[in-house]
């Protein structure tokens, strides 16, 4: 996005290092910006560490060719961050440099000089655990001839460790670094990587929190499309430059009774050129809730109403957010003030603490994994939380304004399954979301920011007081931009797709809100069936089996819908649907497993006509449970070993037969 770099960059790496008297080189590619966010730690904890010595670039791979990285100075060395997406896959931006490596000719060793280190981030409840690291590893060694510095590092998202697995690496690499590049290490001192400068005047051409610099009336009396019914947004949209879509339609699924809370929510992308397909995801950019804007003000003692600009220090860096912007705006649009600590933050935070004492006490922590843990992660405090505790309430205003902005990650979009289908709903895009609101403690409660966004609009639109969330957001959004209830969305492409030919038997497998790409694909083929029909066609649609779960019917999803669908699909069962209610006692089945258990044999014939396997929900232990049985359920029915038939499972997602949606 070129109108937020400072100023227009080479895609020459090595140009652009030296250019910028840069010695050490960091690059990452990401696909929903937490790669990104430790890419840039890294480097920001390099220059803090050996400041003075090393001076660190860090940028995404998809700014830069490749076709140099081998006449980088022989002092430099790369590190490298890339996180896997979908069935071991690059990040979409990083597919120029997946090709890059496959063009590399193992009989040339193209990078023998290139010296780098390497941490990817994954998730283990998918197959290909880690695939773009493991790839890069692989082909930058035998096929590159470049040399790893250090060891291979792995994050584990499936596992929540991802901050404790970067740390162990980090630690371990730093060391290895100093070594090397004989580095002389010294307290960490931060060094920023802009020059803020406070405005006098909020005028036109400040962001009040604007998803991007598009949205942001540069002249005065002069406003972007948004302001005006008359013009569209001009895409093309991407993560940089979100649509912000209006909500047409917002209700409450669940029963009362459930205690429980699902939205449900329609945007209209039809003035965007934005097309889905069924199966896609959305990303819905949240804003945070005032009492949570409130908490950071008060813990840093900042003045919302402050402007400010920043000009990058080198060409290297791009604003992190549209800027000039206020204090307010930033907290409350730009970092992402709510999520959870990591014990990296402590330990650079420290040399700002307002005491010797809360200083050794942030350094304590940050060292000991298991004191973290239980002091702060078990009890979900934000950066205000924990800080205000930890000093007793007094406020934390020796920690500067600069620092925060480079340290606090950048607020992420929130991605959800598209529960509609684009054959029929066309350019009407459904989400259902669960709301989260967790009782921690008798005075907390963790909320989710955007499900609580979405849950307030529901109730003011709806009039409802059902589940109103325990925190109150600015729906209004910035200069009104969110005003008749918009919200900035994007849509991104997923893997998770039908089996073209409608004869195809499908299994779908979604208890809770994992059901809800298996409304998308249902409406899909009743959209298919109706055109068919219509045009006198014979239709020859294979069976359509889903496994449902809820708690009980209370917090059951479109059931109603279930029962027109099916008779949409015609009479005969093409479309079934197996339910499991995991607190009903007495339930014919508690989880969506025991229910496959229970169809084995019905299952295993549509496995051997060619059937696809879907699962979407929880990653953590339903998707597991759920792959086991179905290797269970093929071991015995086709009377082969257990390893025999998981290993079937894995040819089956291999050739996109066994596809996954987790989270
Ligand atoms: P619970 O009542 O035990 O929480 C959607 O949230 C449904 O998924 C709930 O009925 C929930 O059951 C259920 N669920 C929880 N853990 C599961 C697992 N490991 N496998 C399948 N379903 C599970």
């Amino acid at each position: 996005d070129s109108s937020i770099t400072s100023s227009s960059l080479s895609r020459d790496i090595v140009e652009v290092l030296k250019e910028n008297n840069k010695n050490y080189l960091v690059l990452y590619g990401s696909q929903t910006g937490t790669t990104e966010d430790y890419a840039k730690k890294f480097a920001k904890e390099l220059m803090a560490k050996f400041g003075g010595e090393l001076n660190v670039m860090c940028g995404d791979l998809e700014n830069y060719d490749f076709d140099n990285l081998n006449e980088l100075p022989a002092n430099i060395i790369v590190s490298i961050f890339i996180s896997t997406y979908g069935e071991g896959d690059f990040p979409d931006s990083s597919i120029p440099f997946e090709d890059y490596l496959n063009s590399l000719d193992p009989s040339e060793k193209p990078l023998s000089s290139l010296k780098f280190t390497l941490f990817g981030l994954g998730n283990s409840t998918y197959e290909f655990f880690n695939g773009a690291g493991k790839k890069c590893k692989e082909k930058l060694i035998e096929n590159g001839g470049a040399q790893l510095i250090g060891e291979y590092g792995e994050a584990d998202d499936g596992m929540g460790s991802t901050d404790d697995d970067y740390t162990n690496w980090k630690d371990k690499i730093l060391v290895v670094l100093k070594d090397k590049l004989k580095l002389d290490e010294h307290e960490q001192v931060f060094q920023p990587s802009y020059k803020l400068t406070n405005l006098n005047e909020i005028d036109n051409s400040v962001s009040l929190g604007e998803p991007s610099i598009h949205y942001i009336p540069i002249h005065k009396d002069e406003y972007l499309s948004y302001n005006s019914d008359k013009h569209q947004q001009l895409g093309p949209f991407d993560t940089n430059y979100p649509y912000v879509a209006p909500i047409t339609q917002i209700k409450e699924l669940c029963n009362p009774k459930s205690g429980r809370s699902c939205c449900f929510v329609e945007f209209d992308v039809s003035g965007s050129n934005m097309k889905y397909s069924t199966g896609d995801h959305i990303g819905i950019w949240p804003s945070n809730s005032n009492e949570a804007v409130n908490q950071f003000v008060k813990c840093f003692q900042l003045d919302e109403s402050k402007g400010f600009s920043l000009t990058p220090l080198d060409s290297t860096v791009k604003l992190p957010f549209p800027a000039p912007t206020t204090i307010g705006a930033c907290v409350r649009y730009y970092l992402e003030i709510t999520g959870p600590i990591s014990r990296q933050f402590f330990s650079s935070v420290a040399q700002f603490a307002p005491t010797e004492e809360l200083k050794a006490e942030l350094e304590k922590l940050s060292k000991d994994k298991n004191l973290f843990h239980s002091e702060i992660i078990s009890q979900y405090y934000n950066v205000a939380d924990a800080l205000l505790k930890l000093s007793g309430g007094a406020p934390w205003n020796t920690v500067p304004w600069e620092f925060l902005i480079e340290t606090i990650p950048r607020l992420q979009p929130r991605y959800y399954s598209i529960c509609s289908s684009s054959s029929m709903d066309k350019q009407l895009v459904h989400v259902c979301c669960m709301v989260e609101q967790q009782v921690i403690s008798q005075d907390r409660v963790s909320t989710g920011v955007t499900t609580n966004f979405l849950k307030q609009i529901e109730c003011k639109e709806n009039g409802s007081t059902y589940m109103l969330p325990p925190v109150s957001y600015d729906l209004g959004g910035p200069r009104g931009l969110y005003n008749k209830n918009k919200l900035p969305v994007y849509i991104r492409k997923s893997g998770f797709k039908l089996p073209s030919n409608p004869s195809t038997p499908v299994i779908m497998v979604g208890p809770g809100t994992g059901v809800a790409p298996f409304r998308g694909f249902i409406r899909e083929r009743v959209e298919y069936v109706k055109k068919q029909t219509d045009a006198g066609n014979n239709v020859n649609l294979g069976k359509h089996m889903l496994f449902y779960g809820s708690r009980d019917s209370n917090d059951a999803l479109f059931m109603n819908e279930w029962e027109e669908y099916k008779k949409m699909l015609g009479n005969d069962d093409t479309f079934q649907l197996h339910l499991a209610q995991s607190r009903v006692p007495g339930a014919e089945s508690k989880y969506v497993q025991d229910a496959i258990k229970k169809n084995a044999v019905q299952l295993v014939e549509l496995l051997n006509q060619g059937g696809f396997i879907y699962v979407c929900g929880d990653a953590k232990n339903m998707a597991k449970d759920v792959h086991r049985n179905f290797g269970e359920i093929l071991a015995e029915q086709k009377n082969i070993s257990y390893d025999d038939a998981v290993e079937m499972l894995k040819m089956m997602k291999v050739s996109g037969k066994y596809q996954e949606d987790v989270w």
